[in-house]
């Protein structure tokens, strides 16, 4: 797209750059090259002119536009190809939607805001504009359906290593896919499949992080990068690094096998060696987090002595 050249040539100049070699440049008229700097200022960005002189950026707006995320991402597959909205019920109806049209690995659908974001077990993910990511990536490993839950392990190693690199926030992992700080939500990941009994057709790996929230607009039991830290954190640099992570990390599944996910997922767990309360398909089990396995599920040692393997559920820390 012509804006995004216009972009990326004004972020690369610290000084003024002539609307008329721009447009030449771009093989535009002036007319054009004027019509679209009206426009990227419209969006946000901060486009100062100065007769004589020329043009100069000197601020970009905090939106995930495509532009601002693909520029120095240097990854292969993830976050190639972006979708982004404004407001969307769901990332994830239209990345599902998106696969079963055949969109290629690593396709990203992005929204500022949901108006229906949906978390685990038919929650609701509150999703307010500019605040959070709410991403859903779509990937196609060549896996049986029993064989996806690594890939929300994975996920949520990457989002803490991504974490800590960004932001220098340790945070940690409740089995399977909540991010905590501080015991408190910081985000979720949900995973879903497009799938036969024997055959992933594709996987979409949702996200909702709450990164620029003020705390009194957050639940209790949650909190932001921003009451973290004290300050705005950019999305853009965040939601970058996670998807680097996340390509690193799925070369590494692809090369090594589960095992090294899962010793990074031991590393950021809070859940193993707690006693713990889990209620999946309308049972409650409990007793001691001892490990996870290979596939990703936990093991649970019953009071009785008994090992269980739990493969979903919501689980509560009692100790
Ligand atoms: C959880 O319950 O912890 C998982 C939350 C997942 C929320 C994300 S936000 C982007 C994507 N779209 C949704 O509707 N949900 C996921």
């Amino acid at each position: 797209m012509i804006r995004d050249k216009i972009i990326e040539f004004l972020k690369k100049k610290s000084e003024y750059v002539s609307g008329e070699e721009l447009s030449q440049r771009l093989g535009i008229s002036r007319q054009a090259f004027w019509k679209h700097i009206h426009e990227l200022k419209e969006s946000g960005y901060d486009i100062v002119a100065v007769p004589h002189l020329g043009y100069r950026l000197e601020g970009s707006p905090d939106r995930l536009f495509p532009s601002e995320i693909s520029s120095r991402l240097n990854t292969k597959f993830t976050g190639r190809k972006i979708y982004y909205f404004d407001t969307l019920p769901s990332t994830i109806d239209v990345a599902i939607d998106l696969g079963i049209k055949g969109a290629p690995e690593g396709t990203l659908v992005l929204a500022e805001s949901q108006t229906k974001g949906r978390g685990r077990l038919g929650r609701e993910w509150f999703s307010p504009k500019y605040k959070g990511i709410y991403m859903s990536l779509i990937l196609r490993p060549d896996i049986l359906p029993a064989q996806a839950s690594i890939f929300t392990l994975l996920a949520g190693v990457s989002v803490c290593e991504a974490a800590g690199q960004v932001c220098a926030i340790e945070a940690k992992i409740k089995w399977p896919n909540d991010i905590l700080v501080n015991n408190k939500k910081l985000g979720g990941i949900l995973t879903e499949l497009n799938a036969e009994m024997d055959e992933v057709h594709f996987l979409v790996v949702s996200m909702g992080l709450n990164v620029n929230n003020d705390k009194k607009s957050l639940p209790v039991t949650a909190i932001s990068l921003k009451e973290l830290k004290k300050e705005n954190v950019s999305r853009i640099e965040l939601l970058q690094e996670i998807l680097r992570k996340i390509e690193a990390n799925y070369m590494l599944l692809q090369k090594k096998g589960n095992a090294l996910i899962i010793d990074k997922w031991r590393e950021y767990n809070i859940t193993l060696g707690l006693r713990v309360k889990i209620s999946s398909h309308h049972k409650q089990v409990e007793g001691e987090a001892v490990d996870i396995d290979a596939d990703g599920s936990l093991l649970i040692r019953n009071d009785a002595g008994l090992t269980q393997k739990i493969t979903a559920g919501d689980v509560a820390h009692c100790r």
